[in-house]
């Protein structure tokens, strides 16, 4: 039987094999997909010899994106990219890698906002880690002419400058409210407002009322920023949806069948982060 699996450390918190094995049920597909702890040291190791185990895939979480990246023989541009991998397959007894975060993003995005005018938009990520290189590399595919990108380590912004050119700027603090009045997505990528972290602190009253705010956390479901955002009758979207999107592509590269991100899905996975998320 054809195995995959989600490899991290720590692993409990994954909710993949939640997602996969749901979709192989739906799809009735023979196969079966597992968590696994494996320490740092040893991620390399296990992703290189994944063509010559019992595996045909992995995803791949905290803290091993980087890794992975490294340990794969074929990682495609985007992995190349962002310099990390969350999907590995097998393609000709070859060990390859891709990096489904920003497509997930953005599916989440067009599913739930389909008329979003990607080419006329200005967009703010609170963030400079992974997930926004993931989110920002997206929207310039996507023809976003203008983001702003507010970071505490200003060092990743500008990486993020040279690495995506001139549509991407740092946000300083003198211009922040003013941004906010003119921007049409603000997108938080920090981990602030997770449980068991602080809020996002930011002051949401000069935001343009008709932005859409998203946060790619999703435990809880509705963070605080995205709380606030509701309040004020902005729009806005979870990180759940990207969660669930991201994980498309795995899927098919490893089955061959392109699942649905249905409501039941949605639903299913939704109940499982209430169980273990502060109200
Ligand atoms: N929904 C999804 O599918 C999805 C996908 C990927 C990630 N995520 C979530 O997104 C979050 C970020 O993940 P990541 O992989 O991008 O992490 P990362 O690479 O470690 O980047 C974290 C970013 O948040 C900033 N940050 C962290 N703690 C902060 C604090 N206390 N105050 C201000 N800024 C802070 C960091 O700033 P510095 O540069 O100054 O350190 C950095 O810009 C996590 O909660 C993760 O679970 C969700």
């Amino acid at each position: 039987m054809k195995k995959v699996c989600v490899i991290g450390w720590p692993i409990k918190q994954s909710r993949s094999p939640l997602i996969h094995n749901y979709w192989l049920r739906k799809y009735g597909v023979d196969s079966v997909y597992k968590k696994l702890a494996i320490e740092p040291g040893n991620a390399a190791n296990f992703i290189a010899s994944l063509a010559n185990s019992e595996f045909i895939g992995c995803n791949v979480t905290i803290p091993h994106k980087e890794t992975a990246f490294k340990a794969v023989v074929a990682p495609d541009k985007i992995a190349q990219r962002l310099g990390a991998v969350n999907t590995v397959y097998i393609r000709d007894n070859q060990v390859c890698g891709t990096n489904t975060d920003g497509e997930g993003f953005l599916a989440s995005l067009k599913s739930e906002f389909p008329d979003f005018e990607f080419g006329k938009s200005k967009v703010i990520v609170l963030g400079a880690g992974g997930g926004a290189r993931a989110i920002i590399g997206a929207l310039c595919d996507e023809g976003v002419p203008n983001m702003g990108i507010r970071n505490r380590t200003l060092g990743r912004v500008g990486d993020l400058k040279i690495q995506f050119g001139g549509s991407v700027h740092q946000i300083e603090d003198s211009e922040l409210l003013a941004s906010l009045s003119g921007c049409d997505l603000l997108i938080n990528t920090t981990p602030l407002g997770m449980d068991s972290q602080p809020p996002m602190a930011l002051d949401l009253y000069t935001l343009n009322p008709k932005a859409i705010v998203a946060d790619i956390v999703y435990s809880p479901l509705v963070t605080p920023l995205l709380r606030d955002s509701q309040i004020r009758g902005n729009p806005i979207l979870g990180g759940l949806g990207m969660l669930l999107h991201q994980a498309v592509r795995g899927f098919e590269l490893w089955f061959g069948v392109r699942p649905e991100v249905s409501r039941e899905l949605y639903d299913l996975v939704a109940a499982d982060v209430k169980k273990v998320s502060s109200p």
